[in-house]
């Protein structure tokens, strides 16, 4: 996608209050502002779904990354099967569900997919839509869409809720993205910080508070 098209929530500096929006109790200390709010959250997932029905008609494999890419991947779906009945215009969809690992060696990373040898050699000739929820150095992605390509699918998009700016980047830029976001630890609407504040539903920069409250 070209950058012109998505949204840059790193130009403006003036990230939403706490105060602004209502955050569970259990998190009041832990955060220390809300970058993008649910309801932008869910008005952006729906333009990234005309985007993708627009621009393909075959059927999808639709693989959802877990566990960070699920609510992404569960509201990007609704908004596809609403288009696809109200536009006549309508696509199969098919979903998997992928765990990934990746291994830092030395020059490169390695992936551990949690799919069968069976499961994967299905994606031999079809369309898939990998659904990500953030884009960070881009290695783990890099490494995935090698690993995939092996299998002969027809056709590989990925799908990106966030792309992080950051000069550890790759330079990898998916087909599909919803926000650029600052060089910071990002929490919230299934992103996870050792397994806390998937069960927010803003995406939030954490605060130092929480980044201890949650270590291990
Ligand atoms: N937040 C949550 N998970 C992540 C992030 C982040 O900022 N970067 C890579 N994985
Ligand atoms: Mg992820």
């Amino acid at each position: 996608m070209d950058p012109s098209k998505w949204i840059d929530v790193t130009v403006d500096k003036n990230h939403y209050s706490l105060d602004h929006f209502v955050i569970p109790k259990h998190y009041d200390q832990d955060l220390s502002s809300i970058l993008i709010p649910h309801g932008v959250i869910m008005d952006r997932v729906q333009k990234l779904a005309r985007l993708i029905v627009d621009e393909n008609d075959g059927p999808l494999v639709v693989c959802c990354i877990l566990k960070g890419g699920h609510q992404y991947f569960a509201d990007l779906i609704n908004c596809i099967k609403k288009l696809t009945t109200t536009r006549g215009h309508s696509i199969p969809l098919s979903l998997e569900f992928i765990r990934v690992k990746s291994y830092q060696n030395d020059q490169s990373v390695d992936v551990k997919i949690s799919l069968t040898e069976n499961e994967l050699k299905d994606f031999e000739g079809k369309n898939l839509l990998i659904v990500e929820d953030i884009i960070d150095t881009g290695k783990t992605m890099v490494a995935l869409l090698d690993r995939l390509q092996t299998y002969k699918p027809k056709d590989i998009k990925v799908t990106s809720l966030l792309i992080k700016k950051t000069e550890r980047s790759n330079g990898y830029i998916p087909h599909y993205v919803g926000f650029a976001i600052p060089d910071a630890f990002v929490v919230g609407y299934a992103l996870d910080y050792n397994e806390h504040f998937r069960d927010l539903d803003h995406i939030c920069v954490i605060s130092d508070h929480g980044k201890e409250a949650y270590a291990v």
